[in-house]
Order: C-alpha cells, then structure tokens, then sequence
C-alpha cells in the first residue's frame, strides 16, 4: 500500500458526552432547565478521529467499549463517520464511560464531570493483534501511559524493520498525572496542555516549549495549544513557530477544541505540510468549530487545507 493511503490511527478514550447547553452556568443544588440537550460520542481520541474524518482523512479508533445501548450508539456513530473500529476491544467488566458536560455559550466554557474509571483501558497485548501495516500514523491520547509505552515500543520496533513504511509517532499530555509525562520521550510530535505546562510552572506557551524540550527526544516537535491565544510549536532547529488563533464570531461551543486542533494538525503533517501550516490550520479548524456544536460543520472546512499533495 501507499504509505499517504494508509490511515491515522488514534488510541485514547472513547465515551458517550450527555451536553447541557446552557444560557447562565447553574449554581450548586438547583433544579433549572437547559437550553438543549444531546448525546454526542466523546472522548479525546474519539473526537480527533470525528474530526480527522471529517477533513478527508482515513482513520481508525482504538480503546475500550462495553457492549450495551450506549455502545450501540457509539459504534453506529463510528460509522456514521466511516471511522474504522476493528481495533476496538469489547470488555467484559465496566461500563461504556460517560461524560455530563454542560456547554455555556454566554462564557465560552465547557464543564466536563467523567466517568472512566472501572473499564479497563487497551493494552499491549491487545496492541500487539494490530496490523501496523494499515497505518501511516499512530496517535496515542496519554492514559495508561506504562501501557502505551509498550505499544510505542512495538512501533519503533516497526520502524527498524521497515524503514521505507515509517509510522510517525503523536502522544497527547494532556491532564496533569505523573504517569503520564514518561510519555515526552516517545513521540515525533508531543501535545502538551496549557494545564501540563502551567502544571510545570509556566505562564506561556513559549516558556513552556523551552522548559520542556530537553524531554522530548532528539528531532521531536512540542506542541502547546493555548486557547483564545492560539498555540505554538518548537522543533529541532530551535526556533519557536507560532499561530494566532481564529476566533469565531460567536463563541458558541468550545467541547472538544483541544481534540479538534490536535486532528487538524496531525492532517496537515501526515499529508506533507510545515509545522506553520499545521498549526495555523490547527488553529484556524478549532477556532472556527468553537462557532457552531458539535463538529459536523467542520466538512466545510477541508477545502481549507493549506498543503495539499
Ligand atoms: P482544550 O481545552 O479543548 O484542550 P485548548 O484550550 O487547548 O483546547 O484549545 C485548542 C485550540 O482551540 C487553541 O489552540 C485555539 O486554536 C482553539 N481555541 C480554543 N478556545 C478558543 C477560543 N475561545 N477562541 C478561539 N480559538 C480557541
Ligand atoms: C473533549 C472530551 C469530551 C469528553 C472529555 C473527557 O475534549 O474528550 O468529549 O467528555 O473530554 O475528558
């Protein structure tokens, strides 16, 4: 197979999101009524691979379902979106996580109380079933992080053997756990957080990508998205590249922005683009999906794309 016809592969999260949009975020033990409500399939991995469809791109999902109505509905929406889930592992303790999220327009917040705790995550084992040959880029969502180091392994493993069907390897920092930061060295391209970089003490973007690099391996790229002040990156040639982000004219839903970013840029970079051109139309996909709910409107965008082949 070509390798720009293979697939981006995303490993993470999948859950269902139950979203309350709201006009004035609700004080604590009150009974008032919403705006509208919908279920919408979630999760960091989940959602970059919503968006990375989207745009055009084939993808696959990996992660943890437990069979039920609340998969049903998230598999039959996996197919909606003509995302691949054949690496996706049915497990037989837990339950489907599911995420309440009200969404306030009026402040641009989106306020997220999860529930993921008694399913187990994918493991290496299970990595291990996965056909590498499908893809051209493997994304990891940091969760069991000890565990994807293993499946990461197996990657680079991959690469020696087959150095003309190289796999690009992204792992996302995203919440502030120790576990999860032994994932800086293994990534081409690291996402870190506004949260992970504050988490170290750092006030920007830019201070953060300097404090943080000596952690990432040699000719890896960091990546730091900051909301309304859009996002940076630093690679091995040591200067920092930067996007502003593109606000919408009405902030209207910021779920999922991070996730919706991360896609866009994995798009541009697994297609041939720049570090600019990923970050700015990074920025450019999140910032306008802040305008609208839910992702669907992001088709519009792909005539967008800066780089194509
Ligand atoms: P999340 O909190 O969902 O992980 P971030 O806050 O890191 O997401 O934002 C990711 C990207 O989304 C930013 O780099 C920016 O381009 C875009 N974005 C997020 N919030 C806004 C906003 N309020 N206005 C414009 N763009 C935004
Ligand atoms: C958005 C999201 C939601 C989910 C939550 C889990 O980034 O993936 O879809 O409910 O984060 O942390």
């Amino acid at each position: 197979m070509e390798q720009q016809q293979k697939k981006i592969l995303c490993v993470g999260l999948v859950c269902l999101d139950i979203i309350s949009v709201v006009d004035k975020y609700p004080e604590e033990d009150t009974d008032t009524r919403c705006l509208s409500q919908r279920w919408q399939r979630g999760g960091n991995a989940s959602n970059s691979c919503t968006v990375l469809s989207l745009l055009g791109a084939s993808c696959a999902f990996m992660g943890s379902l437990s069979a039920g109505p609340v998969a049903d509905f998230i598999t039959a929406d996996f197919a909606r979106h003509a995302v691949d889930v054949s690496a996706v592992v049915f497990q037989v303790e837990g339950q489907t996580p599911c995420a309440c999220c009200v969404v306030c327009p009026s402040n641009g917040t989106r306020t997220v109380v999860l529930y993921d705790t008694n399913l187990p995550d994918v493991t290496a084992e299970d990595f291990s079933k996965v056909d590498l040959h499908q893809f051209k880029w493997i994304h990891w969502e940091g969760r069991n992080a000890e565990e994807q180091v293993k499946m990461i392994q197996r990657v680079e493993e991959h690469n020696r053997s087959f150095p003309q069907q190289k796999i690009t390897i992204s792992v996302e920092i995203e919440k502030t756990r120790e576990p999860l930061y032994q994932l800086f060295p293994h990534g081409d391209v690291v996402f870190i957080s506004k949260d992970v970089a504050r988490h170290f003490g750092f006030g920007s973007a830019e201070d953060a990508l300097r404090g943080l690099y000596s952690r990432v391996k040699t000719g890896a790229v960091l990546i730091c998205a900051w909301a309304e002040k859009g996002a940076d990156a630093l690679g091995p040639d040591g200067s920092i590249i930067h996007s502003d982000a593109f606000p919408p004219e009405t902030l209207v839903d910021t779920l999922g922005a991070g996730d919706t970013f991360n896609a866009a840029v994995i798009h541009t970079l697994s297609s041939g683009g720049s570090l600019q051109e990923a970050l700015t139309f990074g920025c450019n996909v999140a910032g306008r999906k802040c305008g609208f709910h839910g992702y669907e409107d992001i088709t519009k965008f792909r005539e967008l794309t800066i780089h194509k082949n």
